[in-house]
């Protein structure tokens, strides 16, 4: 896939050379694997570098890259920082890679040597890997994320409600959405690889420094070199041209971007509720948006058009499943994303607990929301909130809904286009509020969490849920206040779904955040960075678990309140029916360790795996095991295709983004797909599995099973249309979680192509960032070797001796090698 390959330990003219060098291993590798280079397998493995990349956006770019595609070329040079109040800008007179410290990585390093290029003489940024060096480390660390993040001077800075240019990231410097045009940069995670160049670097200092004081040239003397070719679209365009790219020679539509985008995964917690022709009620034309507000603030769900009205309101406990770093193939997002899925599942989990028999009798419902590409530009939270009820999914015409297996009259509906591949969100009763949680793997205080609400005052559901947490107390943690203070600029809360439900309902649908941190971002680790990992500050899964527990007991008072606002009554309530989850808890271990450190633990992938064999069942599709979490684990978002969550639809022998002609269900084959992430997957088998303990198990336990059929015929999933699935847990479950596509509300698919063409969509408002990664050349990567001066390879060629010795450096030095390959 498109990003994270890398190949060619020993790329371009050096495999070419090697290859001659080496023909017992060109054979071995043409018979295996073309992409691994035997010789230097080794050093491959080791030799990775993570690129940091253009984005594009709605108004522009940002990101690095370099302005064309000629390759970047310069010597190594160590950068000193300028720590000391110098500008220590290298003096050098050629063509320079600068090597920089990660510790140096920050606003004032990249000021200098940005400001101080003026001979454009500077042709790239390594930044090494600081492991084992010895220095006087800042432990407050600067944070490359954005002061506001998603805020005022963001690419998301309109889709806010009140108060967008609060300070929350108060170390924040925005290096993640500066647009570093025309500069490449590369961080090496290799510690020993990084040694090297470091090695490499300062020693050509000395050299430069010597022949400087001896005018002779030393003869023979060669340089090492780093080659950056890291071309990512030209400037001045912007993510709906780049979508919309006609090849110039054909005119033929070749888009060189895709979206950021993924896969949302929610859930219900009880029976499903009956089904209705929801397509009838959302017959909306002639009401005006302020009467439907009006309503769902009154809590009045008698007469809402714009979701199941017969159904029960939703309380939505949610969070945001992703981060971000300056380098995308290394987001550890420990605090910022693994911590708030962590204390999620773990609160789903407490809440399924409970069984149907209590979950059905509560006044509200519980849903569980974890959402996907919230870091750029809340895109998984608006998606789905803005098809649920703001204003409310409508597929084009009513003959466009169909089933998503077509010979399959019990599947879920789905739409043909806009391209939906269920239609369940649409029996979700109306928004009654959200509980979001975000952040508490690191609490700034010891034993206290805090809650930040939407600044609608006494009576609103946001000071009702803060209230509720904080008479929800464990034996060792506590909720309390932020201690921020209105100040007229508009109550400020922290980004987070949150944000998405008041923004969207224009204040009349809020809630609560619970949160680490109080007035800012915890600077112990600095968030949305590369360090933000479970290995450079170990999270707190005392807090997580007492996080778990608040969650899960918020959740049930407010349903069990029903907008009575009682929260003495409803708190204690829930404190009787939930206990207290302790941090040595199994389940939160065995997820801790996947989501902090290895992502490809065998508890994910149970899970994952038999997800997909339910998805095959139902539909016929295969699915590969899904793009995976990693180890260590990446949060990064991730670029939106049919391998990576973008849904699609089969009709005859094509596959369709969309689809607006007349032939679906001519086939019994023809179905609706999608293929999330295998943390995606994993999250939806678990969600069933916490959540679909059944009506009528009743204290018996759930049928054992290893495949789905084994499920056929269980009992205890009867209620209205519910039925049972397989997980990964090997019990038979009630189906209670669901996938929603994660994608800018601006973009659709395209009716009638493949995936991957997107268009602006005719409901696009003009808020979203549209945030899409560009894949303008096949060939993008960063070479390391020695240049030995203006020798033509060709002649070069003839020279055994010589050659042989490239080689050698070549599986030495160089070869930080790292192409990194772009899938188209
Ligand atoms: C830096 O190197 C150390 C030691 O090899 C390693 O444990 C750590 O994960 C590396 N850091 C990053 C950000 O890759």
């Amino acid at each position: 896939m498109w990003r994270q390959r890398q190949q060619h330990a020993c790329g371009g003219l050096w495999l070419f050379l090697c290859v001659l060098l080496f023909p017992s291993s060109a054979l071995a590798q043409s018979s295996s694997d073309m992409s691994i280079n035997a010789p230097f397998q080794d050093s491959f493995n080791r030799l990775t570098h993570a690129a940091c990349v253009t984005l594009f956006h709605r108004k522009g770019r940002l990101g690095c890259g370099t302005e064309d595609r000629s390759l970047h070329v310069g010597k190594l040079v160590y950068y000193k920082g300028n720590s000391n109040g110098n500008n220590n800008f290298p003096s050098v007179n050629e063509d320079f890679v600068a090597v920089v410290e990660e510790y140096h990585l920050d606003a004032s390093t990249l000021n200098t040597l940005v400001q101080g290029n003026s001979n454009g003489y500077l042709k790239g940024l390594l930044f090494l890997n600081s492991t084992g060096i010895d220095y006087n480390r800042d432990k407050s660390y600067y944070s490359p994320a954005a002061q506001s993040p998603r805020g005022y001077g963001t690419p998301s800075a309109y889709e806010w409600y009140g108060n967008n240019a609060y300070p929350w990231n108060a170390k924040g410097q925005g290096l993640n959405i500066y647009d570093f045009y025309g500069l490449p940069m590369a961080y090496v995670p290799d510690s020993d690889v990084s040694n090297e160049l470091r090695n490499a670097a300062m020693n050509q200092i000395n050299k430069n420094n010597n022949n400087n004081n001896n005018e002779e040239q030393q003869e023979g003397s060669s340089s090492i070199v780093a080659e950056f070719n890291y071309y990512m679209g030209p400037d001045g365009i912007n993510s709906l041209e780049c979508l919309g790219w006609k090849d110039q020679a054909d005119g033929k539509w070749s888009p060189k971007c895709l979206p950021l985008g993924g896969t949302s995964v929610w859930a219900t917690a009880g029976s499903p509720e009956p089904n209705q022709d929801n397509q009838n009620n959302n017959n909306n034309d002639d009401i005006n948006d302020d009467d439907a507000r009006r309503e769902l603030n009154n809590n009045n769900n008698n007469n809402n058009y714009y979701y199941d009205a017969n159904n029960r309101p939703v309380v939505l406990v949610a969070a945001g499943m992703d981060a971000s770093s300056l380098f995308h193939d290394l987001v550890p997002g420990a605090n910022s994303a693994a911590s708030n899925i962590l204390a999620l599942l773990m609160a789903a989990k407490m809440v399924g607990g409970l069984g149907d028999n209590v979950l059905d009798k509560l006044t509200y419902r519980i849903a569980f929301g974890f959402f996907q590409g919230e870091t750029y530009g809340f895109a998984g939270s608006r998606s789905f909130l803005r098809d649920v009820a703001f204003p409310g999914f409508q597929c084009s015409a009513n003959d466009r809904i169909v089933r998503s297996v077509a010979n399959n009259d019990k599947s879920e509906k789905a739409c043909l286009y806009p391209l939906r591949h269920s239609l369940e969100f649409q029996r979700l009763g109306p928004i009654a509020g959200m509980l979001a949680v975000d952040q508490v793997g690191l609490p700034v205080a010891d034993g206290l969490l805090y809650v930040h609400n939407d600044g609608q005052g006494d009576g609103s559901f946001g000071s009702f849920m803060s209230n509720v947490l904080k008479y929800s107390y464990t034996s060792n943690f506590a909720v309390s206040y932020t201690s921020i203070e209105d100040n007229d600029n508009g109550w400020p809360f922290p980004p987070s779904p949150l944000q998405s439900l008041v923004q969207l309902s224009q204040g009349a649908a809020g809630g609560a955040v619970l949160t680490g941190y109080d007035y800012a971002f915890t600077n112990q680790v600095p968030f949305h960075s590369h360090l933000e990992s479970n290995q450079e500050k170990q999270m707190d899964l005392d807090a997580i678990a007492a996080a778990a527990t608040l969650l899960a007991r918020a959740a049930l008072a407010a349903a069990y309140d029903g907008g009575q606002y009682d929260y003495e009554t409803s708190s204690q309530y829930a404190s009787q029916w939930i206990g207290e989850l302790s941090s040595s808890d199994e389940t939160l271990n065995i997820l801790a360790n996947c989501l902090f450190k290895d992502g490809n633990c065998d508890y994910l992938k149970k899970y994952n795996s038999m997800e997909r064999e339910n998805d095959k069942a139902r539909t016929g599709f295969s699915y590969g095991s899904g793009y995976p979490l990693g180890t260590p684990p990446n949060y990064y978002v991730g670029v939106y295709n049919i391998n990576y969550g973008q849904p699609f639809v089969q009709v005859g022998d094509s596959v369709y983004g969309a689809y607006d002609g007349d032939k679906y269900g001519n086939r019994g084959a023809d179905a609706f797909g999608i293929q999330p992430t295998l943390l995606e997957s994993a999250i939806r088998g678990m969600l069933n599995d916490f959540l679909g303990r059944g009506s009528n198990l009743n204290g018996g336990s759930a049928q054992e099973c290893s495949k789905p059929s084994d499920c056929d015929n269980v009992q205890y999933c009867q209620k209205n249309d519910d039925h049972a699935v397989c997980t990964g847990g090997g019990k038979c479950v009630c189906a209670r979680s669901h996938f929603h596509l994660a994608l800018d509300e601006a973009l659709e698919a395209k009716p009638g192509m493949g995936t991957g063409y997107f268009v602006q969509s005719e409901n696009d408002n003009e808020i979203s960032a549209v945030y899409t990664e560009p894949y303008w050349s096949n060939d993008v990567g960063v070479r390391v070797y020695r240049d030995v001066g203006q020798i033509p390879g060709v002649v070069t060629l003839g020279v055994g001796a010589v050659v042989s010795g490239l080689c050698v450096l070549a599986a030495f030095v160089l070869k930080v090698g790292l192409k990194k390959e772009k899938m188209y």
